[in-house]
């Protein structure tokens, strides 16, 4: 047994390591499109760029909401050839991506345009990178483990939240082994992306809350970990400033155009900062929920968030003040540490306005050594966490936001909400 002192040196030398790797490395960024329309204007330039015959990588849900009307149309239009793979589901899966890479092959494309959220965009990086990276999902996860660039990849988000239009990052999903793994890889990154908020005045206000604290949680996390620099700190707090201004002016109207363009561009300044600086435990415990019990990924990041900066507190109260400040929430003052507790007690009122449950019904207390096990091993292999949890430790911050703990049976969630509530009209 290595002794927690030595875990945890060893751990920070390999942060130390991976933040040179961040600091000196390229990080490509997409041609950027942005505002009502682009969407239209990046099919505009695949047609500039010759592209013969696209494949759309969406989900059958944005099919059938007729989201992608204008862009088959506008397609057609300038004479571009397109094929629809619409197999994607949240949180994809090596399957559903295979699928995707059979049609690719089968129709011959020569790009690969992904139009919808996360789940979409990230199952079209992995087939665009499957077309030219002769080597099974499988041998992929992990970082750089692609030798090859991909297919010519566009991407037109529909959410404002994961940002994976300009992030090194694609996520796959295990259902059998309970495991959600990450695709770490500068060449997944997208040439082009077009943040069109048109296309998400649609979005149902439980996606819209849920995807729009996954876009907080990079920026928190981002600007935490020890890994930062100057850079993605600007992204960070421009993206909290954002975020904490516009996300409940799109709950409160979801037709608020200019309200839902600025959330696109907080979660693609959100994301500009965590490919770079990593995230935290917050997403290494909400990976796992999601690996366990299919957890919408903003959803169960809102949920664990306030538990993850309590605990980390301590050892990042000033980095905390900085956030509370750039979220408007400093005008009255205060020290480091009252800006710290009301940034957090600001999360939670979010959170309760939104309907998002501080506890999670889903969790079984038998799992949390597992998901526990799972998270701690993911976060400590790439992320620069500013306080270092054990096995124990971790067990029993995820026992937080267990719904029931055996001790106060029949507990009911605040508000009255419950995951399936929030669920309604997702899937
Ligand atoms: N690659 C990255 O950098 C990165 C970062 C964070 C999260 N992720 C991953 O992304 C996935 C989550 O993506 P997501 O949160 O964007 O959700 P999603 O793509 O799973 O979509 C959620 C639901 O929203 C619907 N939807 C999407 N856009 C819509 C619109 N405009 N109108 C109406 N309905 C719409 C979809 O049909 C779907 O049912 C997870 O697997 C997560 O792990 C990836
Ligand atoms: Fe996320």
């Amino acid at each position: 047994m290595i002794p927690l002192t030595m875990k945890r040196a060893l751990y920070k030398t390999r942060m130390k390591v991976l933040k040179g790797v961040a600091r000196t490395l390229p990080f490509p960024k997409p041609t950027l499109l942005s505002g009502p329309g682009s969407s239209l204007e990046l099919c505009d330039a695949l047609a500039l760029l010759n592209t013969r015959r696209v494949l759309l990588v969406t989900d059958a849900m944005l099919v059938k909401i007729g989201l992608l009307k204008a862009i088959r149309a506008r397609l057609t239009e300038r004479g571009v050839d397109y094929v629809i793979y619409d197999g994607v589901q949240p949180d994809p899966t090596v399957d559903q991506i295979e699928a995707g890479v059979d049609v690719l092959k089968r129709e011959g494309c020569d790009a690969i345009l992904a139009v919808g959220g996360g789940s979409s965009i990230d199952a079209a990086k992995i087939i665009a990178a499957r077309a030219t990276n002769d080597k099974p999902i499988a041998k992929m996860e992990g970082l750089f483990k692609l030798y090859r660039a991909t297919l010519p990849l566009y991407a037109i988000p529909t959410t404002a939240g994961t940002g994976s239009e300009v992030t090194v990052a694609a996520m796959v999903s295990d259902p059998a082994r309970r495991s959600k793994a990450s695709v770490l890889d500068p060449k997944l990154i997208p040439t082009m992306a077009a943040l069109d908020g048109s296309l998400m005045t649609g979005l149902p206000p439980a996606i819209t809350a849920a995807t729009g604290m996954d876009a907080l949680t990079h920026a928190v996390e981002s600007y935490l970990s020890d890994n930062a620099l100057p850079d993605t700190d600007r992204h960070a707090l421009a993206a909290t400033k954002l975020i904490l201004t516009n996300l409940p002016r799109v709950m409160e109207d979801g037709d608020d155009l200019a309200a839902r363009q600025s959330m696109a561009m907080a979660a693609f300044y959100a994301a500009l900062a965590f490919t770079r600086a990593g995230v935290g435990y917050v997403h290494a415990i909400s990976h796992n929920l999601g690996a366990y019990y299919h957890t919408p990924h903003g959803m169960a990041n809102a949920i664990v968030l306030p538990y993850v900066l309590e605990y980390s507190k301590p050892d990042c109260l000033p980095r905390l003040a900085d956030l509370a400040r750039a979220g408007g929430l400093a005008q009255d003052g205060g020290s480091d540490a009252a800006l710290a507790d009301r940034f957090i007690e600001h999360i939670r009122t979010l959170n309760a306005r939104f309907g998002i449950p501080d506890k999670l019904e889903a969790l079984k207390p038998e799992d949390i050594p597992g998901i526990a096990r799972a998270a701690l091993k993911e976060a400590h292999a790439t992320y620069a966490v500013p306080r270092y949890l054990d096995q124990s430790g971790c067990e029993t911050l995820v026992r937080q936001i267990l719904a029931r703990d055996g001790t106060t049976p029949g507990y009911s969630q605040p508000g009255g909400h419950t995951v399936g509530d929030l669920l309604g009209g997702m899937d």
